[in-house]
């Protein structure tokens, strides 16, 4: 008997060790945004208790007035501070202690405006998105946590058609599945900016880019492939675009030449974020992100309230307007269908991620100050009802889960 409990809070204590570590711009008024440390209790087996909780562990703000984005890598998370109250915006590497605790080891001075990175030559170097400095930035990872300068490519673009885009606005960077180009997407230009990287150096050469619409505003990407891993024959690219609201799917073409391999790009398809519903006005695309199963494509729709949500304050019976988050399932000739609608729990979604699992989807509503976790089906992809929610943690920007 003694036994059993024992091995059943061994197994408990197993299952409910997941963290989130959830960023949020500093409120009106501060000067330091956060980087925030919860736990999420899981009951056995990694299945969701009725009433899944979050509990907060600790707070950080090591990483300037806007983090922006966030990675973890091994027991260290990389933040981006995207610079609002300071001359220059920085790149943060802090150590996660065993209590989900964050401890800054390293800091370094960037371009303003970075809004995510990618880590590439087998983590060599790092790229960086600069949305508000229109560039790219790279630097060379050094084995005690700190960055080297490597370079910088400014853009000097003229205005676009729409008044986002008066001058470029680079807003992600993603690696393809070889782990030999970069591809940025560039709101302001509306273009994807594609880059060599060069395994002796680190050094990113520019390719041909991708031309979007005019006025289409590519913000995220995705690689994805029927094929695990990967094949160059079978790779695709879905760009999320903000201003037009749909995704492009490219099939992406592998051509070697004497010593210069390079990708280019065929159109298949543009498709939209509301399936057969007319797209809402205002309604503005987010993020975008491939199931961990494969299966499933999932985006988010900000200014759009949709759908209304239980209150996450039990007390209050009134419900919450809501935007939206869109499922497709990708077929293997690199199209996507649409799959269904799903409320995110608040206003501006402006970022999601799904646990290991792939039945948890965490979502930060920025301009509600929430994240509402749901329940996800990994069969059919379907989203279903909120498990855990957690309120006042003003406009939140990432979320990483840490299993
Ligand atoms: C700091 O910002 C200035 C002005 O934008 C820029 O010229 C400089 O390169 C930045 N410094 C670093 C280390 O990125
Ligand atoms: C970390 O390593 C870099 C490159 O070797 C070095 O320039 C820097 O001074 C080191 N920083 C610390 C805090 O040891
Ligand atoms: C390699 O090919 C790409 C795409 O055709 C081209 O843009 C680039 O200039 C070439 N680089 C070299 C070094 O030939
Ligand atoms: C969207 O805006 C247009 C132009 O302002 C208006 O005619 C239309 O009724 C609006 N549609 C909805 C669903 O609100
Ligand atoms: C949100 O949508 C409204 C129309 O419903 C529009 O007037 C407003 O500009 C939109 N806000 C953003 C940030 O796109
Ligand atoms: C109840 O929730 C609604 C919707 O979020 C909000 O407008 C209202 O202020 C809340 N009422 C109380 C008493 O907190
Ligand atoms: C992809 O496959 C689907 C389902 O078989 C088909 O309906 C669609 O026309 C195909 N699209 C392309 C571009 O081949």
């Amino acid at each position: 008997m003694a036994i059993q409990t024992l091995l059943l809070a061994l197994l408990a204590g197993s299952t409910s060790a997941v963290k989130l570590y959830i960023s949020s711009y500093a409120d009106e008024g501060a000067t330091l945004g956060k980087i925030r440390t919860f736990d999420l209790a899981l009951g056995l087996g990694g299945r969701v208790r009725p009433a899944a909780s979050l509990k907060a562990l600790s707070e950080n703000q090591n990483c300037g007035s806007a983090p922006s984005w966030l990675e973890i890598s091994g027991r260290t998370l990389y933040c981006i501070d995207e610079g609002f109250q300071t001359p220059n915006a920085s790149l943060n590497t802090l150590t996660i202690n065993g209590d989900g605790s964050l401890k800054s080891v390293a800091k370094v001075d960037t371009i303003q405006g970075p809004v995510a990175n990618q880590f590439y030559n087998k983590k060599a170097a790092v790229a960086l998105a600069h949305y508000g400095g229109s560039a790219i930035s790279t630097f060379k990872t050094n084995e005690n946590g700190s960055f080297t300068p490597l370079q910088q490519f400014v853009f000097n673009t003229p205005p676009g058609p729409r008044p986002e885009q008066e001058a470029s606005h680079v807003h992600h960077t993603v690696i393809d599945p070889t782990s030999e180009f970069l591809v940025f997407p560039d709101l302001g230009a509306d273009l994807v900016r594609v880059y060599k990287i060069d395994p002796a150096t680190s050094l990113l050469t520019v390719q041909d880019p991708i031309k979007a619409a005019a006025a289409s505003g590519p913000r995220h990407a995705v690689f994805w492939s029927p094929d695990k891993p990967a094949k160059k024959e079978s790779t695709f690219l879905f760009v999320i675009h903000e201003l037009s609201n749909n995704i492009v799917t490219y099939k992406v073409n592998y051509a070697s030449g004497y010593g210069n391999s390079s990708l280019s790009f065929t159109k298949l398809q543009t498709i939209g974020l509301y399936g057969t519903t007319a797209q809402p006005n205002g309604t503005r695309a987010a993020e975008i992100v491939v199931s961990p199963d494969n299966k499933f494509i999932i985006s988010s729709n900000r200014n759009a309230t949709i759908f209304s949500v239980a209150n996450p304050d039990p007390k209050n019976a009134t419900k919450v307007p809501s935007d939206s988050l869109t499922t497709f399932q990708p077929l293997s000739n690199g199209t996507l269908k649409f799959v269904g609608l799903s409320p995110s729990g608040g206003s501006f979604p402006r970022f999601f991620s799904l646990n290991k699992l792939g039945n948890l989807v965490s979502v930060g509503n920025q301009n509600s100050g929430s994240v509402f976790i749901f329940r996800r089906d990994v069969e059919t992809g379907k989203i279903g009802e909120a498990v855990a929610t957690q309120t006042g943690l003003g406009q939140v920007t990432n979320i990483r889960w840490d299993e």
